[in-house]
């Protein structure tokens, strides 16, 4: 493997959104370019780690040097991760449906002029919960995202404490700071210990690289 501070490290990264089937030509989704979760498994594999990145449906580039899974459901997402494990490092960067259509209908729904049709939804798997309950297995550095709009640290502080995760990641995505889709970000590094760190607004590429090298100080030398 490539030297630096996450060399030998095996990292997995879940990025994008996740597509949730209606019927064969519609889906729900969340809004998520994949930009910022890409850049972490560019950054993680440029510092000396084996990568896999779990990617929902993106219209951007594999980035290099990573092997690359494609998932279209939280579901499929789930599996992806369980059979990429174990991993020293894992980075819940996508943006998974929190729910999907109860029933995915084979074909698809007429618009018949009678009502619309209405959509019952059923809960989806919360995949970084899942794996920082993990009682076997658990990866030692597990990191999860908050996209929030407003009181970005409180309910970040909130997420950290019911995701169970090691450190969290925290941005705001209102509307007026173009995050969405867009090239930069603007971060809050919490981690269960009680630390916290903001950082500038910063290219996303950027982020991903100092996100790392938080990484590699956390899981120390190997
Ligand atoms: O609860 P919320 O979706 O805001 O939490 C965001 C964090 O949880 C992100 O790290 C995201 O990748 C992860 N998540 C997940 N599975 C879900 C929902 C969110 O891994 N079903």
């Amino acid at each position: 493997a490539a030297p630096g501070p996450l060399a030998g490290r095996r990292v997995l990264v879940t990025s994008g959104p996740t597509h949730e089937p209606i019927d064969p030509v519609r889906y729900l989704a969340n809004r998520s370019s994949g930009r910022q979760g890409h850049a972490i498994a560019a950054a993680a594999a440029a510092a000396g780690a084996e990568v896999t990145l779990v990617s929902g449906p993106v219209a951007i580039p594999d980035p290099a040097g990573v092997r690359v899974v494609r998932v279209e459901t939280a579901r499929e997402m789930l599996d992806a991760v369980r059979a990429a494990l174990p991993a020293d490092l894992a980075v819940f960067a996508a943006a998974v449906g929190d729910w999907r259509p109860a029933a995915e209908q084979a074909s698809k729904i007429k618009k018949d002029g009678s009502a619309p049709p209405s959509l019952a939804l059923v809960e989806n798997p919360d995949i970084l919960a899942t794996v920082s309950a993990m009682a076997e297995g658990r990866p030692r550095l597990v990191v999860g995202f908050a996209a929030e709009t407003d009181r970005v640290l409180d309910h970040a502080r909130a997420k950290l404490a019911r995701k169970g995760c090691d450190l969290l990641v925290a941005n705001d995505v209102s509307p007026a700071g173009g995050v969405m889709g867009g090239a930069s970000n603007t971060v809050h590094l919490l981690g269960r210990d009680g630390s916290l760190e903001t950082w500038p607004t910063l290219g996303k590429d950027e982020v991903g690289r100092r996100l790392v090298e938080r990484f590699g100080t956390r899981l120390g030398t190997p």
